[in-house]
């Protein structure tokens, strides 16, 4: 799929903007602090319904404007015509074809992978961090578990509450089962999900992992569910979903005296973590940058591809301000890997840093203070 046409309308630094993209290479370079970011936020705000960048939506309306509107034509088996509007005055809108629509609905007619330089520390970064990458692949393929994941975390928040709520009044405490069985019902749907996604992703991984990196390593990608995080890394076998069921209820009786001490949550997805091993080893522990940089350049490329088996077709790759972080060798081989398949669109300060075939082939953008100029 790709994006045709793209409008901006009070969005951030942007009164007005509209263009016509490539389909292939799309580069736009412009100076710090001149909308590069802002643009591909647009972008991400289209496929995403929310900004990865704020939660205060209304942060995305140009200073002194009443709302901000973006709007897209995006090709695919059918073609798309999308919007979002966020007003000071009024609730979101999402807009399908000209149509309102859920944000279930709404998410999963764009499909994008973001890559930007924070994305480079996937592997050493937080659980929090990996699993968020996983969920915003997943949400984007599976309504079912986007849903359910929503459901999940208010659980967790509410169960939480309640948690604490119980130092002062245990009484609180009797609610506790019929959140339990929510946890355990919704909790082991999205596991089930998580593990059979990353399962793909190790495949898809594994074989990106061959072709960017010289080295004879071999990477490996695990799911390690919670329940595990004690007993090491390379463990990991398929559950079923009754076992899931199982676990999550036998771990919140074996903690259930914790989590009332401790007042949150101790069991459940909110904790599942992501594995990177080169050669078997912990590359979160033991991998050079290099080696830890090269495996997220894989997981990004084994997105693509599992985002194509789920749904015939390739998402749009937004690659902000990355180039200047990789070397020139990584920088050609991802671009090369793109240009077969996806469209892309790259911001830089630099466009010498890319290569002389590279912008033969890209269609080229320059933004300056919120104006886009071809
Ligand atoms: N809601 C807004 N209204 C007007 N300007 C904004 C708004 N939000 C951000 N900006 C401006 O956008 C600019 C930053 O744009 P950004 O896309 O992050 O820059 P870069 O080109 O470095 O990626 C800053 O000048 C900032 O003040
Ligand atoms: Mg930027």
């Amino acid at each position: 799929m790709h994006i045709q046409t793209l409008s901006l309308h009070n969005f951030r630094n942007y009164e007005t903007a509209s263009l016509s993209l490539s389909a292939g290479l799309n580069i736009f370079v412009g100076d710090n602090a001149q909308g590069k970011t802002n643009l591909l936020e647009a972008i991400y705000v289209l496929s995403l319904s929310k900004s990865y960048r704020t939660v205060r939506e209304t942060e995305l309306i140009r200073h002194g404007a009443d709302r901000a509107i973006i709007t897209a034509q995006v090709a695919k088996m059918a073609s798309l015509d999308l919007g979002v509007m966020v007003s000071h005055a009024e609730k979101k809108r999402l807009l399908v074809n000209q149509k309102s629509t859920t944000a279930n609905s709404f998410v999963g007619c764009l499909n994008t992978v973001l890559f930007i330089p924070d994305s480079l520390q996937l592997v050493k970064g937080s659980p929090g961090d990996r699993r968020r990458f996983l969920d915003v692949q997943i949400c984007q393929i599976d309504p079912v578990y986007r849903n359910n994941l929503l459901k999940y975390q208010r659980v967790v928040r509410q169960r939480n509450t309640l948690l604490k709520d119980a130092w002062d009044n245990r009484v609180q405490l009797n609610q506790l089962p019929a959140w339990d069985n929510q946890l355990v019902t919704l909790g082991s749907k999205i596991m089930m999900r998580r593990q059979e996604v990353v399962e793909i992703l190790q495949s898809y991984c594994q074989r990106a992992h061959e072709t960017i990196s010289d080295e004879r390593e071999e990477l490996r990608l695990i799911y390690q569910p919670f329940f595990e995080e004690e007993e090491g890394a390379s463990m990991s076998s398929a559950y079923t979903i009754y076992e899931l069921e199982a676990i999550l209820r036998k771990q919140l009786q074996e903690r259930r005296r914790e989590e009332v001490r401790r007042g949150y949550t101790l069991v459940g997805p909110q904790r599942d973590d992501l594995v990177f091993l080169i050669n078997d080893t912990d590359l979160k522990k033991y991998g050079s940058q290099g080696q830890q940089r090269t495996a997220v350049l894989a997981y990004i490329l084994a997105e693509l591809e599992l985002m194509c088996q789920e749904t015939g077709e390739y998402p749009v790759v937004l690659l902000d301000d990355v180039m200047s972080e990789l070397d020139k060798k990584r920088q050609m081989l991802l671009l090369s890997i793109l240009n077969e398949k996806a469209q892309t669109i790259v911001t830089t300060t630099n466009l010498d840093s890319f290569t002389p075939e590279t912008k033969a082939r890209a269609l080229v953008f320059t933004i300056e203070k919120g104006r886009i100029l071809q």
